[in-house]
């Protein structure tokens, strides 16, 4: 793979960093993407972040099915994680992600009553992957109210918290976990939602996943986006057919007046990742555990 973030050295030295960074804060605000929340995350964060509170926002939430990500919220609820969707650049959920921070650190905030420590604000850090709006969250979030207090006694030399009220500073740089895709699938769920970079993968390829995924579980929306007046949009053919619609039909003409695949594959996946097609998830939450679970408490 090209990208220089994926050598092993490279890949130590950010993880020895996100240590660092994590013994410093007492909770930990982990983004991902809410259209594959699974695949946009790394599964590390679970042992790098052992002992602190949690918080997941599921980020890009105007983008996702809102049914997917109710379900993908209960999902990481029971597994003791505060979970809320998220569009980042809108402020108006800051309100309610302050109330669950709080929550999400009760125990901390207690136990800290108990030793009769008062008015120490709580430390977060924000991690993920790349592209999950990591720094759009911040700024959102911190605000130009907010004061950065520099450095401090006690804090690793160069850190910058920026203190948001009385009871919350965030470290202003967020930590940076790579994704891991093993499963080629996941890869190409990161390259459909922007989080890696495509040329890894070719469009063509990604394009008639999204065409596979799109017939099979949101029927609806390749006729929606692609139909016309004369020509009915057709699901039930070929990939490679389905293509030559969707480019007759946005009238994509190449030379020689053939249609042009190339660029009907860039307008499918471009449509998909501005939200054209509507809002889509890639992923379900697992859920036979869950849903069973449910089921024999109720
Ligand atoms: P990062 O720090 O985790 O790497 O991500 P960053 O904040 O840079 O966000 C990556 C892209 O995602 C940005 O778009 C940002 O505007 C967009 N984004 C962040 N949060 C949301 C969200 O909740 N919903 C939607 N729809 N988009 C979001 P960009 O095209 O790279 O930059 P720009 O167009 O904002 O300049």
């Amino acid at each position: 793979m090209a990208d220089l973030q994926w050598y092993p050295g490279h890949m130590t030295k950010a993880r020895r960093m996100m240590e660092e960074n994590i013994s410093l804060v007492d909770l930990v605000i982990e983004l991902t993407d809410a259209r594959a929340p699974l695949s946009s995350r790394n599964p590390d964060i679970d042992t790098l972040s052992r002992g602190k509170a949690r918080m997941l926002l599921l980020n890009k939430a105007d983008l996702a099915d809102p049914a997917q990500t109710e379900r993908f919220c209960a999902y990481f609820e029971k597994q003791g994680i505060q979970c809320v969707p998220l569009d980042a650049r809108n402020r108006k959920m800051n309100d309610q992600i302050r109330r669950r921070v709080q929550e999400a650190c009760r125990e901390k905030l207690e136990r800290n009553k108990r030793r009769g420590i008062l008015n120490r604000p709580l430390r977060a850090m924000v991690v993920g992957i790349p592209n999950v709006g990591k720094s759009t969250f911040i700024n959102s979030f911190a605000g130009k109210a907010s004061a950065k207090t520099g450095n401090k006694p006690g804090v690793t030399r160069g850190k910058q918290w920026i203190r948001l009220n009385k009871e919350l500073e965030l470290l202003d740089t967020p930590g940076i976990l790579w994704p891991k895709f093993d499963d080629p699938e996941i890869g190409i769920r990161l390259a459909l939602i922007m989080a890696i970079r495509e040329e890894i993968l070719n469009e063509q390829e990604l394009a008639v996943y999204l065409l596979g995924f799109l017939k099979d579980y949101y029927p609806g929306v390749l006729g929606e986006r692609y139909s016309t007046a004369e020509k009915p949009f057709d699901t039930d053919t070929s990939d490679q057919e389905l293509l030559t619609q969707i480019a007759q039909n946005k009238q994509l003409i190449a030379k020689g007046q053939t249609p042009d695949l190339t660029r009907a594959c860039r307008m499918l996946l471009e449509d998909f990742r501005t939200g054209r097609l509507g809002r889509i998830t890639l992923e379900q939450p697992e859920l036979d555990q869950t849903e069973d679970a449910v089921n024999e408490e109720t």
